[in-house]
C-alpha cells in the first residue's frame, strides 16, 4: 500500500524555542481523521525533544554511515535512534551540492540504514542545465541505480523516495504537474521493474516550492504519494493546510 506523506524539512531554520511553538501550533490545528502521515525533519539538536510527542513521527535531515569513531561534527544511526529519531533524509541535493556527497557515500548510508533497519528518504533530481537538456530520466536513473539498486526485497520496505529537481528547490518555481508525473511515473516503473510489487508500492514524493497554491495539482498527479516541504513548512499552519490539498 502506497502511503500519503508530508514530510517537512526545516533544513536549518527556527531556534528551540521556535520549534516548540511549531509543535504546539501543529497539535492544536491536526485532527485524529487526517489520511496522511505527517513527518517532521529537524535539525538534530531538537530531535530529542520533539520526539518527546509520541504521535509525530520526527526524522533526522542527515546521518554517517559509521557505526562510531573520529567523525567530529557527525551523527550515527544508533545515536539518532537514542534520541527517537524514526527515519532519515538520504541524498538531498544540499548535502550533495554544499557537502559534496558522493553517489557512491550515499550508498554507504543507504546500507547502514537497511543494516539498522532505519527507514529512509532517498532525494534524487536534477539540476536546471540536465533538464533543459532533456537528460532528467536518466540522470535521476542513474542516482537511484547508484545508491538503492542492491536493496533487497524486505530492505524496500524502509524505502521513501523524493524527486526534488534542484531548479525548483527554494527558487519558487515549481516543477508542472506534467513534468512531476513524468519523473515519478518513471521512477515507480524503475522500482517495479526492479523490486517487483515492493517496488511498486514505495511511496514516491515531490519537493520543490510546494506551497498552499500549487499542492492541489501536484498531489493530484496519479504517482505523487506526498511532499517534501521546505519553506512552506517552517510555518505549523501552513504545513497543515497542505494536508487539505490531498
Ligand atoms: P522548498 O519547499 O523550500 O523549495 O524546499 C524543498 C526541499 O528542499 C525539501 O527538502
Amino acid at each position: 500500500m502506497r502511503k500519503k506523506i508530508l514530510a517537512a524539512n526545516w533544513k536549518m531554520n527556527l531556534s528551540a524555542t521556535e520549534a516548540q511553538e511549531w509543535l504546539t501550533q501543529f497539535k492544536s490545528g491536526v485532527s485524529d481523521q487526517q489520511l496522511v502521515e505527517f513527518r517532521l525533519y529537524a535539525p538534530n539538536v531538537f530531535i530529542q525533544h520533539l520526539s518527546e510527542d509520541e504521535e509525530m513521527h520526527v526524522g533526522a535531515q542527515n546521518v554517517h554511515p559509521a557505526d562510531f569513531g573520529a567523525f567530529t561534527g557527525e551523527t550515527s544511526i544508533s545515536q539518532l535512534k537514542s534520541v527517537g529519531a524514526q527515519s532519515v533524509l538520504i541524498g538531498h541535493s544540499e548535502r550533495r551540492t554544499y557537502f559534496h556527497e558522493s553517489d557512491s557515500f550515499l550508498k554507504e548510508k543507504v546500507d547502514a540504514c537497511c543494516a539498522h533497519f532505519f527507514p529512509f528518504i532517498f532525494c534524487c533530481g536534477e539540476d536546471l542545465g540536465t533538464r533543459n537538456g532533456g537528460g532528467h530520466l536518466s540522470f535521476v536513473k542513474k542516482q537511484l541505480e547508484a545508491a538503492i539498486f542492491q536493496l533487497n526485497p524486505q530492505e524496500v520496505s524502509l524505502l521513501t523516495i523524493a524527486y526534488e529537481p534542484i531548479w525548483a528547490i527554494g527558487t519558487g518555481q515549481t516543477a508542472t504537474t506534467d513534468q512531476i508525473n513524468e519523473v515519478h511515473a518513471y521512477i515507480r516503473s524503475i522500482l517495479t521493474e526492479k523490486f517487483g510489487e515492493n517496488g511498486a508500492n514505495v511511496s514516491i514524493l515531490y519537493g520543490g516550492s510546494v506551497n498552499q497554491g500549487n499542492a492541489q495539482g501536484i498531489f493530484s498527479c496519479p504517482d505523487v504519494d506526498g511532499g517534501l516541504i521546505g519553506g512552506a513548512s517552517l510555518n505549523a499552519f501552513d504545513f497543515l493546510e497542505l494536508a487539505s490539498s490531498f
